[in-house]
């Protein structure tokens, strides 16, 4: 099912390479890791306040987290660092700028920033290119700045590297629908709305964030929801007009942020779908008719999120594949660690929940820099770009 396919530069085909990887399972020899420092609840905003749900215990509070959170956060992702390290994976980390800044822009301004822990969803790395993405939170404006300086060394360091950054967005009031900013609606309605693919997020400008996007070779799979709209996926395809960019949606979620506690792949033809977010079955199909299989993942362990926590507790799928036999899945997640196991896999744990806060798991809180292997047709019965 896989043939080699020529987008853009392939992996190897340069020598000395630093930045290429095309998929998320290909063995992995270098990596961002983010940082807790610094790292602040934002202050209320469009975008953010949709996220949130009512009954959240972070309503209304903002500033930054407490130094023990962040330290103890900060001494989680050393070891995850370390642990990878061990395994012969170089290991890169953001330098965080002070998260207290007030941003003031013409078209908006917060009273403060967010953090730089979870790179996976600023960096989006295709190949020899890494995309800062558009962002669509006010509070993640800048955060590119963490990374940067490796940016910048990468690409001193490798005459192949492609450094790109999307469009900045104005991100006025423009860019959200203000009935989600009515803090009583019900998950009901919130359900309702995102099946029918009303999100927060208007059609005004390009808006996507990079962990709305799964990288399967040749064909990038790009979450729809309330961080990225069809223009910030048109804006993709237009980028890589050597790949097949597919929008996906996943009713069933009402907070329809980030694919990667949703819709998980562990090595070509196999894939982990949140059961509670399945995939509909008319963009089942591109799978289906490529023999991969669709599995619906394994409960999580934990009956509700760490505190002052954004996302779920489908974390628990928020894995990193370390090659297509080696996954690292979260220590506490024992039921997708088993599951993972019994398909085969040697699982790795990591201790990763109490930095769970900072903005989410092991893939979220990772960018690839390089993975071995080439740009791979998995779909070949689809057409060409
Ligand atoms: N949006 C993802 C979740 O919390 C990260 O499930």
């Amino acid at each position: 099912m896989e043939d080699t396919v020529n987008c853009h530069a392939n992996g190897d085909a340069v020598q000395g390479t630093v930045v290429s990887s095309w998929n998320e399972w290909d063995p992995l020899k270098h990596v961002i890791v983010g940082r807790a420092t610094g790292s602040h609840i934002p202050p209320p905003e469009p975008a953010l306040d949709a996220k949130v749900p009512e009954d959240s215990d972070m309503r209304g509070m903002w500033g930054q987290r407490t130094q023990d959170s962040i330290d103890r956060g900060n001494e989680l992702l050393d070891r995850f660092s370390a642990q990878l390290e061990q395994r012969g994976i170089k290991v890169d980390r953001p330098i965080p700028i002070d998260f207290s800044q007030p941003i003031t822009t013409p078209d908006f301004h917060t009273d403060a920033q967010f953090g730089c822990m979870p790179p996976r969803d600023v960096l989006l790395t295709v190949g020899n290119e890494i995309v800062e993405a558009t962002m669509s939170y006010r509070c993640r404006w800048f955060e590119y700045l963490c990374y940067r300086p490796l940016l910048q060394r990468y690409w001193e360091e490798d005459p192949n590297f492609r450094h790109e950054a999307a469009p900045k967005p104005r991100l006025t009031d423009a860019d959200y629908r203000p009935d989600y900013l009515d803090v009583r609606i019900s998950v009901q309605q919130r359900l309702e709305w995102t099946s029918q693919k009303y999100f927060v997020t208007t059609e005004h400008e390009p808006l996507f964030d990079a962990a709305d996007v799964l990288r399967l070779g040749r064909d990038l799979v790009v979450q729809h929801g309330f961080t990225t709209n069809l223009k910030g996926i048109e804006w993709l395809r237009r980028h890589f007009p050597d790949h097949r960019v597919h929008a996906v949606n996943f009713p069933g979620d009402p907070y329809p942020i980030h694919i990667d506690a949703t819709f998980t792949p562990l090595r070509p033809g196999l894939l982990l779908n949140n059961p509670q977010r399945r995939l509909p079955d008319e963009q089942r199909q591109m799978f289906e008719d490529s023999d991969w299989q669709i599995l619906d993942a394994a409960q999580p362990a934990h009956n509700s999120p760490p505190p002052l926590c954004y996302s779920s507790t489908w974390l628990s799928m928020n894995v990193l594949v370390l090659d297509p036999k080696t996954v690292c899945v979260e220590k506490t997640e024992v039921y997708q660690a088993d599951q993972i196991d019994k398909l085969g896999f040697e699982v790795v744990e990591v201790e990763l929940r109490d930095a769970y806060a900072f903005g989410g798991g092991l893939h979220c809180s990772t960018a690839d820099v390089y993975r071995e292997g080439h740009c791979e047709d998995y779909f070949p019965h689809l057409e060409d770009c």
